[in-house]
């Protein structure tokens, strides 16, 4: 798998360049990085960064055979139709990426000529974006149909059906109802679930800033699910719900729903009080607490499963674990809170196992 990794102005100035919006890593440290994740999933990568839009230009046309692009335009990003036309007119798929979180800064930086012609956009992540964006890329080849749920533009979910599937898995993405996380997180657990029989659904849900947070992400998770028998294919099968972390908290309140053979909490926020008063997701549990979500998530009817790394720094284990509803809990060693999301890891087969039973 090739893909051509792009930086347009000003990012040659990485480490140096206003470094409480971009951070310390220069350049050359992250294309090393790039390089190595690169490595890592597979993938030949070629790096490029040009201060000057034509050389942009021709860049992403000597990339239209690639298997995808990872751009990041700088400043072009809110100018330059010749790039956005340049990406519409090759075949590669290309990931927007922004190191800061762009929503969040000049009302200007929020708008992007790439979108519509961009196959997704991760931001705000800092240089992880890139990884992010690659292994997005290296999803895409699981193949996958969007399907809407709702009105709004983040209403979606992308939907993976094998033959004769035993169940569907819906998959709730964590990262505090936060913006910059978006369900490509998800990705990989998707992509597994349907190599071992069981379609998937990958759902985005609105988030702070599009509306969502209390009560609007629940909101949003309830209609996706209220969908389900609308959808051809697995309306006749058994529905599981795996959520991690604030995508784990949205999980265990759907939980009480009939409907449901199994949830699966990966590190999921169960005390939103704990979350509120220690730790990177207190100002958002605050958020939610003051709109009225459930400080404490008490499971429901469904049978729960909760798997939680025991080296979490992000949501601590105390933050989930006394969870009195849960049927089983597991605590793995030496893992954090992201490799929970890695299907190579060793609570994946526990999971799987769990499915398995939960749909015969
Ligand atoms: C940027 C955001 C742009 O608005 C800005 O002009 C950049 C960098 C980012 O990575 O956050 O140069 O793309």
């Amino acid at each position: 798998m090739r893909v051509s990794v792009i930086n347009g102005p000003n990012l040659n100035l990485l480490g140096t360049r206003e470094p409480d919006t971009y951070g310390t890593e220069t350049l050359a440290g992250l294309e090393a990085r790039v390089a190595t994740w690169a490595q890592n999933m597979g993938i030949q990568v070629s790096l490029f960064q040009s201060n000057d839009e034509g050389a942009m230009v021709e860049e992403i046309h000597a990339a239209a055979d690639d298997d995808g692009i990872v751009i990041n335009p700088g400043a072009f990003t809110h100018t330059s139709r010749a790039i956005a036309d340049a990406i519409a007119s090759v075949e590669a798929p290309a990931v927007e990426v922004h190191i800061s979180n762009v929503m969040a800064r000049e009302p200007w930086r929020a708008s992007s000529v790439l979108d519509g012609v961009a196959l997704r956009t991760i931001f705000g992540r800092g240089v992880v974006g890139y990884r992010d964006a690659m292994r997005l890329l290296v999803n895409l080849r699981v193949p996958s149909t969007t399907i809407r749920y709702g009105p709004h533009p983040e209403n979606v979910g992308e939907l993976r059906i094998p033959d004769d599937p035993t169940g569907l898995v819906v998959l709730l993405h964590g990262g505090f109802w936060l913006r910059e996380y978006s369900r490509d997180t998800m990705d990989s657990l998707a992509a597994d679930l349907i190599a071992h029989g069981f379609a998937s659904w990958n759902i985005e849900y609105r988030r702070s800033g599009t509306g969502g947070s209390w009560p609007g992400s629940g909101h949003d998770m309830k209609s996706a699910l209220d969908f389900i028998p609308q959808i051809d294919g697995v309306r006749d099968t058994p529905i599981a719900v795996i959520g991690h972390s604030a995508g784990g908290y949205l999980a265990l309140w759907l939980s009480t729903r009939a409907d449901l053979a199994l949830t699966v909490g990966l590190a999921p926020i169960t005390d939103l009080e704990a979350a509120a008063s220690q730790g990177p997701g207190q100002e958002a549990a605050t958020d939610l607490l003051s709109r009225g979500a459930p400080s404490v998530m008490t499971g429901g009817r469904s049978d729960i499963f909760l798997l939680h790394g025991g080296d979490d720094q992000i949501v601590p284990v105390e933050h989930s674990t006394h969870l009195e509803a849960a049927v089983r809990v597991e605590i793995m060693e030496n893992m954090g809170h992201f490799e929970l999301l890695d299907p190579s890891r060793a609570h994946w087969p526990l999971v799987l196992e769990s499915l398995t039973s939960a749909f015969s």
